[in-house]
C-alpha cells in the first residue's frame, strides 16, 4: 500500500448478470472512492444494485467493465483483507453459534482459549449469551444477523463490507448494536462500505452518504456528513445539521421513486 492510495477505488464500473444481454446491466458507470478509515454508506431504491456493488468489491462477481482496486491493487479472487456481512446471513448451518463466530479466529491461528474468550465477549456484545450451542436454524432472522455481525467483528478485516447488517433487527437492538458498532469503529478506524435503507442510520454512522439511482444503478449524489466524532449514535439525530442532511438526502432519494 502506498501512502497516497485510497483503501478502495472503483472506476467506471459496469456489472451485468448476463454477459450478452444489455438489459441485464445492474450497475453502470459507478465511481466511488473510500479513503483509509473512512465510513461510507450507500442508500438507494430496492433493486438498484447495492448488494451487487458489494459482491463485486468482495470478489464474488466479476465486472463487465471498469476497475476495482483495494489498496491500489486490482481485486482478483476473494481478498483476505475484506470482511463481508451479507444481506442473507451466510452462516454455516452445521456449525454451532460459537463455532460460526470462532471460525475467523481459528483461521487467524489464535490459540483456542483466546478464541473462546473473544467469542464470549462478542456474543455478549450482540446479546446472544446463552445461545452458544444452538445451530443457526434454531435462531430467528434477527438473531442470525447478530451472529453474522459478531463473526465479522471477530474477523476484524481491513475493510468492512456490510449489506444491511442491522436489517431485520428490532428498533431497540438496532440502536444498541449501532452504538456498539460505532464505538468500535471509532476506536479501530477501519474503512467501511455500508449498505442500508435507513437514511438516519446512514447519517449517524457515516463520513459520507452516497445515493444511488434506480436500476441500472449509478452514483447519483454524495453527501459529506460533517458531524463531529465521536458521535452518540442515537442522540446525534437531534443535531440541527443531522436534520438538515436528512432533509437533503431524503429529497434526493424521493426523486428516484
Ligand atoms: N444473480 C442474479 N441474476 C440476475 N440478476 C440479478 C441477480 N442478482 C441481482 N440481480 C438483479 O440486479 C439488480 C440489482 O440487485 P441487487 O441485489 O444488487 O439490488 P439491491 O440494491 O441490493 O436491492 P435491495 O435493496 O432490495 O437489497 C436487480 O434488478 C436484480 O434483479
Ligand atoms: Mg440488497
Amino acid at each position: 500500500m502506498t501512502a497516497s492510495s485510497p483503501k478502495l477505488e472503483i472506476r467506471d464500473l459496469q456489472v451485468k448478470y448476463n454477459a450478452k444481454d444489455d438489459n441485464s446491466i445492474a450497475l453502470d458507470q459507478v465511481n466511488l472512492t473510500i479513503e483509509n478509515g473512512e465510513f461510507v454508506s450507500v442508500v438507494g431504491p430496492s433493486g438498484c444494485g447495492k448488494s451487487t456493488l458489494l459482491k463485486v468489491v468482495s470478489g464474488l462477481l466479476q465486472p463487465a467493465a471498469g476497475t476495482v482496486k483495494l489498496d491500489g491493487k486490482p481485486i482478483s479472487g476473494i481478498p483476505d483483507e475484506i470482511g463481508m456481512v451479507f444481506q442473507n446471513d451466510a452462516l454455516l448451518p452445521w456449525k454451532t453459534i460459537v463455532d460460526n463466530v470462532r471460525l475467523p479466529l481459528e483461521i487467524k491461528g489464535m490459540p483456542r482459549k483466546e478464541q473462546l474468550a473473544e467469542v464470549d465477549r462478542l456474543l455478549e456484545m450482540v446479546g446472544l449469551k446463552g445461545f452458544e450451542h444452538y445451530h443457526p436454524k434454531q435462531l430467528s432472522g434477527g438473531m442470525r444477523k447478530r451472529v453474522a455481525l459478531s463473526r465479522t467483528f471477530a474477523y476484524d478485516p481491513e475493510i468492512y463490507l456490510m449489506d444491511e447488517p442491522f436489517g431485520p433487527l428490532d428498533a431497540q437492538t438496532r440502536v444498541k448494536i449501532g452504538e456498539e458498532f460505532l464505538e468500535l469503529w471509532e476506536r479501530v478506524g477501519k474503512s467501511v462500505l455500508f449498505i442500508t435503507h435507513d437514511i438516519e442510520e446512514a447519517i449517524a454512522l457515516s463520513d459520507r452518504v452516497v445515493v444511488m439511482s434506480k436500476r441500472p444503478g449509478r452514483i447519483k449524489a454524495e453527501f459529506t456528513i460533517a458531524l463531529p466524532r465521536p458521535r452518540p449514535f442515537y442522540e446525534i439525530r437531534f443535531d440541527p445539521l443531522f436534520k438538515e442532511m436528512q432533509k437533503e438526502i431524503w429529497a434526493c432519494m424521493s426523486e428516484e421513486g
